[in-house]
């Protein structure tokens, strides 16, 4: 679990108008050596982030990076969610920020945890596979919950996150045409943008501690990445940088008004939403849940955010998890 370093955030506040700075420019800006500012150049260059150095020229980033600023997110907040939050860390690196979550002591009733981090050694996405987390790129948020509610009637949260992502991200880039794939994936042309991973604590009646872990592909740009799902990031899709703070607090402020929402009146609150994000709405699909796979067609969600599913028998079956794939004939 690391801090963010204050000099490595003053270094990148220096480089970030894309300009070449002197060695000896940065460490009169920073108050350090050339030495140590040729240091913290290495760091950054370890953590995959593209540094282009040039004798006599200096030094300049490659790309855009805003590094991640608890201040610059709270100062966006709502009022009813800053209300909510009892603690906001953010960290360089950890191993998972839903792990962190989850380790942490549940909050008072009705109130948040919330974790950012620029990178994840070990981040996790759905059914045990890894969440790729480059440094200082993406977004990997969780945020914890603690509500009273019963374990069946908390089948929906996944959709409704996935719903606040999809409304702050279609508000924040002017883009429209996200989809939601059935239950967890955000999607823009087929390519996966982001992704959430839910995971709940409920160990006795009526109390539940709920961690929603989400993954957004922001500035990320394709680059030999290790990742099996066809993906797109925000860059990809409007050929724009991003400020993942600004990213950070839309959704956190959206996720915050629609958590109010589900816990009052249910999923089925969100279903004329839910209807503009269906990516697989009438298509034929492959439902995969542990070694059990179903097919058939789509027929949406039903108002606890369960999947309806026509097979060709004309026997309707609803689905509460799985992996769901567009079958194409
Ligand atoms: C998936 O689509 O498989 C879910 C991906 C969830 C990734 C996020 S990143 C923040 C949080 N921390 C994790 O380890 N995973 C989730």
């Amino acid at each position: 679990m690391k801090e963010l370093n204050p000099t490595l955030k003053k270094l990148v506040q220096q480089l970030n108008d894309g300009a070449f700075h002197s060695g000896t420019s940065l460490g009169e800006a920073l108050g350090i050596s050339r030495n140590a500012v040729w240091k913290q150049l290495t760091q950054l260059a370890q953590q995959g982030i593209g540094i282009e150095s040039i004798k006599n020229r200096g030094h300049r980033l490659v790309n855009p990076l805003i590094l991640l600023d608890k201040h610059k997110i709270t100062d966006q907040l709502s009022k009813p969610i800053t209300s909510m939050i009892e603690t906001f860390d953010i960290f360089a690196s950890l191993s998972s920020t839903n792990d962190y979550i989850k380790s942490l002591p549940r909050p008072n009733l009705d109130h948040l945890r919330i974790c950012v981090a620029e990178h994840q050694s070990n981040g996790k996405g759905r059914h045990g596979r890894t969440w790729f987390s480059p440094f200082g790129t993406n977004i990997y948020l969780s945020c914890g919950w603690h509500v009273a509610c019963d374990l069946s009637e908390l089948g929906g949260l996944g959709l409704v996150v996935m719903i606040a992502v999809a409304d702050a991200i279609t508000k924040i880039t002017g883009t429209e045409g996200f989809k939601i794939k059935w239950p967890n994936d955000l999607l823009f042309n087929d390519n996966k943008v982001c992704g959430c991973l839910v995971e709940i604590q409920a160990e006795s009646y009526y109390d539940a501690w709920v961690t929603m872990g989400i993954g957004i592909d922001v500035n990320m740009k394709h680059n030999g990445f290790p990742i099996d799902t066809p993906w797109a990031s925000l860059f990809d899709i409007t050929q724009k940088y991003f400020d993942r703070n600004v990213l950070i607090a839309g959704v956190l402020n959206h996720l915050s008004e629609y958590l109010k929402l589900f816990k009052e009146k249910g999923f089925s609150a969100f279903l004329d939403k839910w209807q503009n994000y269906d990516y697989l709405l009438s298509k034929t699909i492959e439902i995969a849940c542990a070694d059990k796979k179903w097919t058939g067609k789509m027929l949406g969600v039903d108002k606890t955010g369960q999947l309806i599913l026509q097979d060709v028998n004309d026997t309707i079956s609803l689905h509460s998890s799985g992996d769901t794939t567009h079958v194409i004939k």
